[in-house]
């Protein structure tokens, strides 16, 4: 076979369902099935998605990521602590292989397929980060001045919003949202 005659083919499947790359727009459950029924884990807000196909008002989609050794939470990075994916059980979890990080940690490398509503996906990984952004304005700035969103490191801040998150009285959608945007900052 030559090589367009498969190319092609994959190129309209992805610009199908993925224009652009989707992304968590809230905390969703990524189920095993085309219903509500048996959830794998939840999806957090921001992490990245491969879409697979379309079912209904459901999408199958594939994500990827690194867990640490004996863990259920899916990180978006080996070494960085950006939350993907809380899986109901590590069992769930496909592994494909295991990276050292610089410090002499193992990561696994785990995939892991359900379907979760289309209705929280988005291909503006931007506006997502925006929600983030309005509850971190509106929610850390009444006791103290805001901090500036460089001002800790990427795996500083989940234990900053562990704590904070507590004083603020959030809901963890609105804790791992602004952690999002914090993690995901540039200048
Ligand atoms: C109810 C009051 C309150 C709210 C709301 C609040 N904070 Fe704080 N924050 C504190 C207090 C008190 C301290 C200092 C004592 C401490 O570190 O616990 C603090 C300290 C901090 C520090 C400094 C920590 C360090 O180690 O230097 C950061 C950063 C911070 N807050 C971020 C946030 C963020 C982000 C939010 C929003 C999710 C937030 N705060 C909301 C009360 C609050």
């Amino acid at each position: 076979m030559r090589l367009f005659s498969i190319i092609a083919p994959l190129c309209a499947a992805t610009m199908m369902f993925a224009a652009g790359g989707s992304f968590l727009s809230k905390n969703a459950p990524l189920y095993a099935e085309v219903s509500e029924s048996s959830a794998l884990g939840e999806l957090i807000i921001a992490s990245e998605v491969k879409e697979l196909s379309q079912k209904g008002s459901f999408s199958e989609v594939e994500f990827v990521g690194f867990v640490p050794e004996g863990s259920n939470v899916v990180y978006e990075k080996a070494g960085m602590l950006i939350i993907g994916f809380e899986a109901s059980n590590p069992s769930v979890l496909n592994v494909l292989g295991k990276k050292t990080d610089e410090y002499g940690s193992v990561w696994i490398n785990v995939s892991v397929k359900g379907f979760v509503k289309t209705d929280a996906l988005s291909s503006d990984k931007s506006k997502v980060l925006g929600i983030g952004k309005a509850l971190f304005q509106a929610k850390c700035s009444t006791c103290h001045a805001l901090h500036a969103e460089d001002e800790f490191d990427v795996n500083v801040w989940p234990s900053i919003l562990e704590a904070m998150g507590q004083q603020a009285g959030l809901s963890k959608a609105e804790r791992f949202s602004i952690e999002k945007y914090l993690q995901n900052y540039t200048k």
